[in-house]
């Protein structure tokens, strides 16, 4: 049985040219909706109390375990305006079944689908004067799920609360789609094998924020994480690799320790219906390293829901680059950057069902 939705209005909601405002340059996670969903579950009762309610700060006890051992899980997802003023999101069912899973290895209880999808439905409808138009902003989605039981024992929370909150948001990185140079993490891992590296879980970005910052010290944008052998490509900070070789294969990383991008299936899906080969395989260092020397390597790129593709211009460490941080974005990742927002914005055919209509007509 699907959940049924109450709704509370907020009694404050921000001033419409306050929000034109905010909508005319979002930014990125900045500027918050005025709403929020929550749904509760307790190991007695499981999921209830599903409601949209007015956005704000939670009341939470000090002591709530989330806040000690991080058992925690979100996703990210866009909603994007339409020409027709009609607002649509991208293939949600595969983030809730990646929530679905993220849950089942941080001992969380799993939201069916269809109320993932609901929930986020509820709050695109309210607060959907909140999705900007034009350009290639959207208003961002992160659903989550916090262990908010009261209770210092180390064991699987018995009550928890899943939230949907909302943000418009334009480029992820500062210099929009201009390509960006990645530092390559030669100190540390992201993930290790029976860890937690496939699951959207706030710990793995919690450990990638001393490696970003050394990313930034060294004026890259991001931080690519090697497996712990320090052999084999893994992923960004925040977002999946991808290389393009010149005879026009793309290669990605494969390993059980990768997060499985929505956005990095959809683009290598789009390649392969362009004729590109797609492999997903380990991938060594050298591989990169000796394919742009050769000249067998062309492109690299990265590739979330919040980057969209991001080219990769070179990959630097403290003794070499890989690349040339003054390249300019390459055809194969231009032209799947293109593929892929005109399907979100409905500028081209939908081919492979991935829209999802939230609001307005067809
Ligand atoms: C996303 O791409 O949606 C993410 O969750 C990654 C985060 C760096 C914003």
């Amino acid at each position: 049985m699907t959940l049924e939705f109450t709704l509370t209005r907020s009694a404050q909601p921000v001033a419409g040219d306050t929000r034109q405002g905010v909508l005319a340059e979002p930014g990125f996670g900045r500027h918050f909706t005025d709403h929020m969903v929550s749904i509760d579950w307790t190991v007695d009762g499981g999921w209830h109390d599903a409601r949209v309610e007015p956005y704000g700060p939670l009341q939470m006890d000090p002591a709530s375990a989330v806040l000690h051992y991080g058992q925690e899980i979100f996703e990210g997802m866009k909603a994007y305006r339409r020409a027709n003023g009609s607002v649509w999101t991208f293939r949600p069912e595969e983030n809730a079944k990646r929530m679905q899973r993220s849950a089942a290895r941080l001992a969380l209880p799993q939201l069916p689908v269809d109320d993932f999808v609901e929930a986020v439905r509820q709050l695109v409808e309210v607060d959907e004067a909140w999705v900007p138009e034009g350009g290639e902003n959207s208003l961002y989605l992160r659903p989550f799920m916090i262990a908010n039981e009261v209770f210092l024992g180390v064991r699987a929370a018995q009550t928890v609360r899943f939230m949907v909150i909302a943000s418009p948001a334009g480029p992820y990185f500062a210099g929009g789609v201009k390509p960006v140079s990645i530092w390559l993490s030669t100190e540390y891992n992201r993930a290790g094998k029976g860890g937690t590296g496939a699951a959207k879980c706030g710990g793995n970005y919690a450990a990638s924020l001393l490696p970003t910052q050394q990313a930034a010290e060294n004026g890259c944008a991001q931080v690519l994480f090697l497996d712990e052998s320090g052999s084999d490509l893994e992923e960004l900070g925040g977002m999946n690799v991808v290389l393009v070789k010149a005879d026009g294969t793309l290669v990605t990383p494969e390993s059980e320790s990768i997060l499985d991008g929505v956005t990095r299936n959809s683009l290598l899906q789009l390649a392969a219906d362009a004729g590109h080969t797609v492999e997903r395989r380990p991938v060594t260092l050298s591989e990169w390293r000796d394919g742009v020397a050769d000249g067998s390597i062309t492109e690299a790129f990265a590739c979330g829901t919040a980057a969209v593709l991001t080219p990769i211009a070179a990959l630097k460490s403290p003794d070499e680059v890989i690349g040339d941080p003054d390249a300019p974005a390459g055809p194969v990742a231009t032209s799947l950057r293109k593929q892929l927002t005109d399907i979100q914005y409905g500028r081209a055919d939908d081919r492979h069902g991935w829209m999802h209509r939230l609001t307005g007509a067809r």
